[in-house]
């Protein structure tokens, strides 16, 4: 039988209706309040209270070292980021109709880590809004309506993001105009991934030529992390890029999950493929968890789209947001986070690939930075996802005292995306905390 598929927000989520015994009062309280679109983690959710760097403190007291918040990029309440939020706040914070020196001095900065090329910005205030305008963008210029995805994506919560986001999707297909390809995996493509890539981009191009459609856009999260991380060959990117571009489409490169220094050579993932996006979108670790996102785009579209429509948002790039974005910029640059990324993704990639020598579960080990992914499969065989192992992995971690999430399509590849400011100590308790873990799994 073939593995079963998983929907992105049932990975690792509390089953309210497997719950027995005494109830907890908080829990019980968040079912009545969110009903069915409650997504909590764990086989038993954890009230969290307090945060710093990379540690999380729930009420009992106990400590979790979080490798699964990739909001809190530069560390969880930043005592700089703090203190840039408050001061801004204290002082003026208004929308982006008068002018304002914090916000040009941030979009400048924000402007100078980018190719030169993408001479607008636009913010927001969630990375669905940021791809949401992406997608308007990329159909008002080039007239077309079919976007390509992976098969696993996911892009957002609006109507138009969810009907790109296949991870999303828990029963009905995706609509007629998206079409989606499988993951430049390694298990689909072999050694060939970059040709075999861009042979499934022609492909889609085709089928939304046959639809009527056309080809709007090709977006994706330039390191794949719902698909289960896929950073290599660098440059495989390039090649599936220029098909779209010659059937007149444009590239969006998603950078919600890998932007901001976390694949530890470049401030954006898009970069290790050598590849020039027309649109940048942009969020989560943008304001370190205050809730601010952007679309990057040349002058020309933005041009274009807006002699059709107007775009305001009344929260997003207002003075507090640009103060959060700026100090996170500034902590990158200072404390050097894109090193530290760089030298502590390596050494858990290096502790990754010894445990995998003495633990055939795990079968691959993949990523850049602090963006790894790391396979889990029955009986160390590539081809038999083990979504159980992987729950019961996720579960014996969180008893060790740390935070990971699943991805891919089958659910079984840990996701690890810890602060940038993870220590090699640190990286340490994790790699131990699993090597326990694994000696204690089936
Ligand atoms: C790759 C990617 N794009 C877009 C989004 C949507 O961002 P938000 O939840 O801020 O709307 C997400 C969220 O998980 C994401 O992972």
């Amino acid at each position: 039988m073939p593995p079963a598929i998983r929907q992105i927000l049932d990975m690792n989520a509390f089953d309210a209706s497997r719950k027995s015994g005494p109830g907890n009062p908080l829990l019980e309280r968040r079912l009545q309040n969110f009903g069915a679109a409650s997504v909590l983690f764990y086989r038993s959710p954890i009230e969290m209270v307090r945060a710093r760097g990379a540690w999380m403190v729930a009420e009992n007291g106990k400590q979790y070292l979080d490798f699964y918040n990739n909001v809190p990029s530069v560390g969880h309440c930043h005592p700089r980021v703090v203190d840039a939020i408050s001061d801004q706040v204290a002082t003026l914070n208004i929308h982006t109709r008068y002018l304002t020196r914090v916000v040009d001095d941030y979009l400048d900065a924000l402007k100078a880590t980018l190719p030169g090329h993408l001479d607008n910005l636009l913010l927001s205030c969630t990375g669905s809004e940021a791809n949401d305008l992406a997608l308007r963008i990329a159909s008002t210029w080039t007239g077309n309506r079919g976007f390509i995805v992976t098969e696993t994506a996911y892009h957002g919560n609006t109507l138009a993001t969810t009907d790109i986001s296949p991870a999303a999707l828990k029963k009905n297909p995706l609509p007629d105009h998206v079409v989606a390809i499988p993951p430049p995996s390694p298990l689909v493509f072999e050694d060939g991934v970059a040709q075999g890539f861009a042979a499934a981009m022609a492909k889609a191009v085709a089928t939304l030529d046959r639809r009527g459609y056309g080809v709007a856009a090709l977006i994706c999260d330039s390191i794949f992390s719902s698909d289960g991380v896929f950073s290599d060959p660098a440059g495989f990117l390039a090649d599936a890029v220029d098909v779209v571009r010659q059937a007149g489409g444009l590239y969006i490169a998603d950078e919600v999950q890998p932007g901001f220094a976390r694949t530890g050579e470049c401030m954006w993932g898009f970069q290790r493929h050598a590849v020039r996006p027309d649109l940048v979108t942009m969020g989560k670790p943008m304001g370190n968890g205050f809730p601010m996102a952007g679309v990057a785009a040349r002058a020309a579209h933005m041009n274009r789209f807006c002699e059709d429509v107007g775009y305001f948002n009344t929260f997003g790039g207002n003075p507090v947001a640009a103060a959060a974005g700026q100090a996170v910029l500034d902590i990158i640059r200072e404390e050097r986070l894109m090193e530290n990324a760089l030298n502590v993704g390596g050494q858990i990639v290096a502790g990754l690939n010894t445990l995998r020598a003495s633990h055939p579960v795990i079968t691959a080990v993949r990523g850049c930075g602090l963006f790894i992914g790391t396979d889990l499969c029955a009986d160390g065989d590539p081809r038999r996802p083990d979504q159980s192992i992987t729950t019961d992995v996720i579960n014996g971690l969180k008893e060790r005292g740390v935070l990971i999430g699943a991805a891919g399509k089958y659910g079984n590849t840990l996701k690890l995306r810890p602060p940038l400011c993870l220590t090699a100590g640190e990286a340490n308790i994790f790699l131990n905390a699993l090597e326990d873990t694994l000696g204690q799994t089936r």
